[in-house]
């Protein structure tokens, strides 16, 4: 081993000089150079300039001899790199030898002179040193497998024995500083000294300080060259890495970030393994640790040789800030340089959170997604709540909230991850990292509920810790749980600001399972200090202690924390539409309908909603909030349903044309339809909207009868081309009408609730039925005749009515008999709705001549179909072509096709038939307790409540029907009201509606004839 007090080689600038010339034929100017242990000479002659290095005669010759082979195999391997070449000597060897006077023998070598100036003398940036880890990458990768004798050296310096400083401890004079050496060197022993073995070894060059690191003045932000071999050795890949973060970090603003670069610079020429990363920062600590116990040793020993203190008061600021720092948040910081995640898995966690959104329980009740919410305002620095709260008044900053959230109907505040904050003022926000920058940054997610609201975990967990913050501004009841999905790597997740209860109720070790009670949220007496709130936090680390994951970071590495405690929203439950608005404002959109819109295209509500996204049964307005659709029956098995969407756009993506050309789409579509109708409704026809079905029906009933009178239902509703309109009694009977055209006949309205009070109701559908009869008479009395007889199969707009048994039996026997065709209109009604059926005329016994059907029918893709007898089609084939440009193109069928797919495959005619059966249940219990609900009815998934003033009068009570449909949308659903008066509350929920849709619906509802009855609006 090289004697470190062995003294450096002294010869004169001539003797040098013909050293030079004689071994290495080589003449010019020479200058001295400094070096610690050898001597070293500039060389500036005419065949360029060079370094001669006269080694110290201490040194094993295998070590010289090493140096040699590694600057040789260099020169041969990574010829490109600005490295120190080899010149050999004139006997052909690497080196030469000289011998002094005194018999003392020196190695000789020369290598090239690399120009450039020391990264020591120029600004460290970011920059500069990523390419130095660029650099020593591409080194290190020139450097595998080779080898050499003198490789397998045993060096101080080699951070592997960095356990040896603890012998030199005893050098450090403070004991403050021994201790804090002391802490380096325990972790290195537990946790590096193990690993150490499995790591990838090789030659690196293990001495990478600044002085040895070469930029060119011109160019500052490039490594130059690298120099001085003297320390190499064959030792753990990592070591080079961490050895020159060492002395770049050294009295840096971000000493982690000055690490990061070099890292990242290493990784991307050389990529590093994540179990290499994961020791960096101890080992970087270890070879400060080596280099002051040696330092302190020598300086004992030696008069205090100035070189090799050089570095040791920044080396000790250095271990200070280190030891400041939380080790594990330094590693993430530096694992994300290199592209790994901050922390092992932490990317597989967010990704398994957001494939699993949809399963989590809610953690406040009823689920945070269907609250109305919005955004606390902490993030406004001069708010009076954030002051307030700032300056630990609590219940100021509670007041301004609640003031707030009741005047906006608001029942959850919002506080991001990430928002910046001024609330955090105090000392302890100071970053360990940056200099000079405070954590600002919120990284957990805040609820605002007033105090004791319950909370749960959306997960099975396992209690990890359980404890009361006393600081003032700190957490109060602080639980952390260790959550192990399956498929999933474990995380924490942190509840903060609870009431003390938890503390008194959980333990360590305690298993909860999903939808469990965590806590609740505490006052601010017990949450240290706040407007209730919970601070919600998920840490990818599951080791780091409740009181360690940071709760608030800087803005420098948010990038890091957003990977180690990523967004708790996605398993609070909380709709990205929370968080970030695209688009126009509600208020914008309503100005822009007006100046750019049909002035009478309606809008439902007086306070418009926006929805951005639909899901299943649910919409999700601008805000976040998500409203259960039990309203709109085109999204007929849920919005955006995936197998829908993906059939449509696979089909869109390959080919949409017209039916001039043959494809399998249409005719699949006709044939899975028509197998859904009784055998003689075979022949289908396609087009895109409900009225353009009927307005085909309607050329078809008056081709094939050569009449054009019609026969429909009071109320109904039809279409909107003019010729539909005109069959439209709750169109032209109403504002803007033109009242009824002579080629209509109206039929009263087969509402069994509204029958008179003497007709039995086994005689409803013969009673109901003479209004057709009467009809038929009517236009004979003018010698007329009907072409059709046009009914929904369950009147809809007419107020969700169900036709008495029987009554279409009846009527199609009347119709058909005067010549008339019979029309069953299942626009809103068909594809299986009512449960028991595909269609709602089957439950009546009949067989309409033809069908119309549309909203269902793509589950919102524009298309609609009519299906007829052979008989009538074949009339209709009069010689006049039928041509539809996109009816039944290969996209609408793809999507029809899509959804016969869904209600057969998942049973949904069963589930439609289930949950109706289930609503009209909890419909008819709430009617035992409200007196205003007159009637109950609905089939499936069709219903209706009709509420009246008084249940012997059957006033219908319009007013009240608009109060329960806004309440109800105010708490969340969405529902209609219909019929002549209003007064009669539809709702169409889509198929795939649950039990706890049901019930949340219902709950809805409850509240709400509670609330309007109890005179609270
Ligand atoms: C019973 C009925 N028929 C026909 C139509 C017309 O359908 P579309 O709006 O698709 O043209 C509607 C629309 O509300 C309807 O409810």
């Amino acid at each position: 081993m090289t004697d470190l007090d062995h003294p450096a080689p002294e010869f004169s600038r001539e003797q040098a000089g013909r050293l030079a010339s004689e071994h290495f034929g080589l003449a010019g100017e020479l200058s001295r150079l400094d070096s610690e242990r050898d001597q070293n000479f500039r060389l500036v002659s005419d065949a360029g300039e060079w370094t001669l290095k006269i080694i110290n005669a201490s040194e094993p010759a295998v070590e010289s001899e090493f140096q040699a082979a590694l600057l040789e195999h260099l020169g041969a391997v990574a010829p490109q790199l600005a490295l120190p070449r080899l010149r050999k000597a004139a006997s052909g060897a690497a080196l030469a030898t000289v011998t002094t006077a005194a018999g003392t023998r020196h190695a000789l070598r020369m290598v090239s002179w690399l120009p450039g100036s020391p990264l020591a003398e120029s600004e460290r940036t970011s920059e500069v040193l990523h390419s130095l880890g660029r650099m020593l990458g591409r080194m290190d990768r020139a450097l595998q497998g080779f080898i050499h004798p003198g490789a397998l050296r045993v060096l101080d310096w080699d951070v592997r024995r960095a356990d040896q400083s603890r012998a030199r401890l005893h050098h450090v004079a403070d004991a403050a500083d021994r201790a804090l050496l002391a802490r380096f060197l325990d972790r290195f022993d537990a946790t590096v000294a193990p690993r150490l073995p499995a790591l990838r070894a090789q030659v690196i060059h293990n001495d990478a300080n600044d002085w040895n690191v070469l930029v060119d003045p011109q160019q500052p932000g490039e490594v130059a060259g690298v120099i001085d071999f003297g320390d190499a050795l064959h030792t753990v890949v990592i070591a080079e890495v961490a050895v020159a973060c060492a002395y770049a970090m050294l009295d840096q603003d971000d000493p982690i970030g000055a690490a990061a670069s070099i890292a990242a610079g290493f990784h991307a020429e050389y990529p590093l393994r994540e179990e290499e990363v994961d020791l960096l920062f101890d080992l970087i600590a270890a070879r400060l640790a080596i280099s002051v116990t040696l330092s302190a040793q020598r300086r004992e020993r030696t008069a205090d040789n100035p070189y090799l203190a050089i570095s040791e008061a920044p080396a000790w600021r250095l271990l200070r800030r280190l030891d400041a720092m939380n080790p594990r948040f330094a590693t993430a910081i530096l694992r994300q340089a290199c592209g790994f995640d901050a922390a092992v898995g932490a990317g597989a966690i967010i990704d398994w959170i957001d494939r699993n959104a949809r399963n989590f329980a809610p953690i406040v009740r009823p689920h945070p997604a269907t609250l109305a919410k919005a955004l606390v305002p902490y993030g406004e620095a001069d708010h009076p709540m954030t002051v307030a709260s700032a300056a630990a008044e609590p219940q100021a900053a509670s007041a301004w909230w609640d003031a707030h959230a009741a005047e906006h109907g608001i029942t959850l505040g919002i506080g991001p991850w990430g928002e910046a904050r001024t609330v955090y003022s105090g000392d302890m926000f100071r970053s360990r990292f940056v200099e000079g920058e405070r954590r600002i940054h919120h990284l957990g997610l805040d609820l605002f509920m007033p105090a004791g609201t319950k909370l749960h975990t959306p997960l099975a967990a396992v209690v990890k810790s359980v404890e009361i913050e006393e600081d003032p501004l700190g957490y109060g009841g602080l639980v952390a749980l260790l959550h192990e999905p399956e498929g999933c790597p474990p995380f924490v997740t942190l509840w903060g600001h609870l009431a003390h209860e938890a503390a008194a109720r959980l333990k360590p070790g305690d298993r909860l399972e999903a939808g469990a009670l965590v806590g609740e949220m505490g006052n601010h007496a017990e949450n240290g200090g706040w407007a209730p709130h919970l601070h919600l936090q998920i840490s990818a680390d599951p080791e780091l202690a409740a009181r360690d994951i940071l709760g608030v970071g800087e803005a420098r590495y948010l990038d890091v924390w957003r990977s180690l405690f990523p967004d708790a929203a996605t398993l609070a439950g909380l709709p990205p539409e929370t968080f970030a608005q695209t688009g126009r404002s509600r208020p914008e959109i309503v100005a822009a309908r007006k100046a750019s819109l049909l002035p009478n295209l309606s809008i439902s509500y007086s306070e418009p909603i926006k929805f951005v996204r639909g899901d299943g049964a649910w919409l999700i307005d601008d805000r976040g909030r998500a409203y259960l659709d039990c309203f709109n029956n085109v999204c007929h098995v849920g919005h955006a349903h995936p197998h829908v969407v993906e059939a449509i756009a696979t089909q869109a993506a390959r080919l949409n044309t017209n039916t001039r050309y043959l494809h399998d789409n249409i005719v699949a579509y006709a044939e899975r339809l028509t197998a859904t109708l009784p055998p003689e409704l075979c022949v289908a026809s396609f087009a895109c909207s409900g009225s353009e079905a009927n307005s085909l029906m309607l050329r078809m009933a008056r081709n094939h009868t050569g009449r054009e009178e019609a026969i429909v239902l009071d109320w109904a509703y039809h279409g909107t081309t003019q010729e539909l309109i005109d069959l439209s009694p709750y169109k032209y009977k109403r504002k803007g009408g033109n009242g009824r055209m002579p080629h209509v006949f109206e039929a009263a309205i087969p509402d069994s609730y509204r029958a008179p009070a003497d007709w039995p109701v086994e005689e409803h559908a013969r009673r109901f039925a003479a209004s057709v009869a009467e009809q038929i008479e009517a236009m004979r009395g003018q010698g007329r005749a009907p072409a059709l007889f046009l009914a929904e199969s369950i009147p809809s707009v007419a107020g969700q009515v169900f036709l008495p048994q029987g009554y279409l039996k009846e009527v199609y026997a009347m119709v058909r008999a005067a010549g008339g065709l019979c029309v069953a209109d299942e626009v809103q009604v068909g594809f299986g709705r009512v449960g028991s059926h595909w269609w709602a005329f089957e439950t009546q016994g009949v067989v309409p001549d033809i069908v119309t059907m549309g909203k269902p029918i793509g589950n919102g893709h524009p298309m609609a179909a009519l299906v007829t007898t052979r008989e009538v089609a074949a009339s209709f084939n009069n010689g006049m072509e039928y041509f539809n440009t996109f009816g039944g193109n290969p996209v609408s069928c793809a999507a029809g096709l899509a959804v016969l797919d869904v209600i057969e495959q998942g049973d949904l005619r069963r589930n439609a038939a289930e949950i109706g059966a289930y609503l009209l249940e909890r419909f008819r219990d709430m009617q035992a307790r409200h007196e205003a609900i007159g009637d109950v009815r609905g089939m499936g998934l069709f219903l209706g409540i009709e509420l009246v003033e008084d249940r012997r009068s059957k006033v219908p009570a319009t007013a009240l029907a608009k109060k329960i449909c806004d309440g109800v949308r105010r708490r969340g659903a969405l529902i209609g009201t219909e019929g002549p008066h209003d007064n009669v509350l539809k709702m169409r929920p889509p198929m795939i509606f649950t039990r706890a849709n049901a019930d949340h619906l219902v709950a809805i509802l409850e509240e709400t004839f509670e609330a309007v009855s109890a005179g609270r609006e």
